[in-house]
């Protein structure tokens, strides 16, 4: 910027040190809550009706009917293993004879199952014979029943429910969401099914499931709605439980990993987020992770290969130093001019030991917007996701990220995260939808 920021320049780059954190393999931990809320998940419908069936109050045909599922109705078992079955369908519990249902075989990606159901039953809704209140009821359709829609007739739609055709009011119905508009035709399968795993139409275990995806099942990963997933499946899309997906390669090593998660802050997934929205404690003190260095030591080393000179012009920083160095720039330019490009204590990436601020042979270009013209520049703006570093604050994010554009500062964050965040043309913020400022 200045010639005074030039002369804080010197003492950025004292400041490294070298106490490296202990590196913790990143894995599915869940804890005993959370493990327990995704076997419910993997467990709803068991079997499915032959033909329209009689849910009963009681095991035996003297007791009353509740109502009647119609052929293809999915069912929850819940105990029996004589004639009568104790399940529930829908919401609704009752005893159904076991001579009429089939035990649910597991949905191949190719044959989908229920390609034509349209809407769900918001509640529990006639069907009529005609599109009027006046026409006579054909049956009840229950809360979740599937219909598939065939055409309007004012507030009224035509549906198939079952082997039933009748029609229904439309407030009672909401649609399935199908296949997004804005989802690519070819996007790569990115996570496979741990096990047999409902996809539902929304983020929760009361939405409906759409069909069980088999064990093994390719996914594609479209995006987060907390813990649930929207994937693509086959042909459709659906909401899935992240714990039951497991990513496609996770297992196999990466030359440059994400580092550990094993330290205290805000994480997306397993990257840690340090911005002016999320801090680290004073008390955080890791010195430089020991992952990040041996990928800027391999970065480094083949840049050099390449006739690429690059400086590690400053990396660790403690809370303290961040404190005194943030002050400096104060004094000097005022804080709002100051807050452009200096975090405030707990807010600086430095503090992780995950960041790093890179320069080149010249050194008038350091900690300036003109280093991204520089060979050396533009070779990391190229090259560095290759080894999990992702250029932090970009040309045209200051809004986002709430710092101006700073080619020469990057965070690593491991090879596949910096790799996928780079194509998306993203910063951390936009990619994980979180605030910045
Ligand atoms: N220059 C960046 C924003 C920092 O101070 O961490
Ligand atoms: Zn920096």
């Amino acid at each position: 910027m200045t010639k005074n920021k030039m002369t804080t320049k010197a003492v950025i780059s004292t400041a490294v040190l070298t106490l490296a954190i202990s590196i913790v393999p990143t894995g599915n931990a869940f804890s005993n809550i959370e493990f327990g809320l995704i076997q419910a998940e993997a467990s709803t419908a068991t079997h499915v009706a032959k033909g329209n069936l009689n849910l009963r109050s009681g095991g035996s045909l003297k007791d009353k009917i509740i109502l009647q599922i119609p052929k293809g109705g999915k069912i929850e078992y819940i105990s029996g293993s004589g004639i009568w079955y104790k399940v529930k369908y829908g919401t609704t519990t009752g005893y159904v004879h076991s001579d009429y249902i089939t035990k649910i075989e597991t949905v191949a990606p190719e044959t989908p199952k229920e390609t034509s159901a349209t809407h769900f039953a918001k509640s529990n809704v006639n069907l009529r014979t005609g599109a009027s209140t006046k026409h006579e009821i054909m049956l009840q359709i229950p809360k979740n029943g599937k219909v598939s829609y065939i055409s309007k007739s004012g507030i009224w739609y035509k549906v198939k429910y079952g082997t039933n055709t009748g029609y229904v009011h439309s407030d009672y119905l909401t649609k399935i969401e199908t296949v997004a508009p804005e989802t690519p035709k070819e996007i790569p399968a990115t996570h496979f099914a741990k096990s047999n795993l409902n996809l539902r139409t929304g983020a929760s275990t009361k939405h409906e499931i759409v069909l069980q995806i088999p064990k093994n099942g390719k996914v594609s990963y479209i995006s987060k709605s907390g813990i649930w997933y929207k994937v693509k499946y086959g042909t459709k899309t659906g909401y899935v439980h992240s714990g039951y997906l497991a990513k496609i390669g996770a297992a196999e090593p990466s030359k440059y990993p994400a580092p550990s998660t094993d330290t205290p802050g805000k994480y997306v997934e397993d990257i840690l987020i340090v911005n002016k929205k999320y801090a680290l404690p004073s008390t955080y003190n890791p010195g430089i992770n020991a992952t990040a260095k041996k990928a800027l030591d391999a970065m480094i080393a083949d840049a050099k290969k390449q006739s690429v000179t690059l400086k590690n012009t400053s990396s660790y920083r403690s809370y303290w130093y961040q404190n005194t160095l943030y002050n400096n720039y104060v004094k000097k330019h005022g804080k709002a001019k100051a807050d452009r490009f200096s975090a405030r204590p707990g807010h600086s990436e430095h503090q992780t030991g995950l960041a790093f601020d890179l320069g080149g042979v010249n050194q008038a270009h350091w900690f300036e917007e003109s280093f991204a013209n520089t060979k050396e520049g533009k070779w990391l703006a190229s090259n560095a996701h290759k080894y999990g570093f992702h250029l932090r604050y970009q040309k045209g994010k200051e809004d986002i990220t709430g710092y101006m554009f700073e080619p020469w500062h990057f965070r690593y964050i491991g090879e596949a995260n910096a790799t996928k965040i780079k194509a998306s043309g993203k910063t951390l913020e936009e990619y994980f939808d979180i605030p910045g400022k």
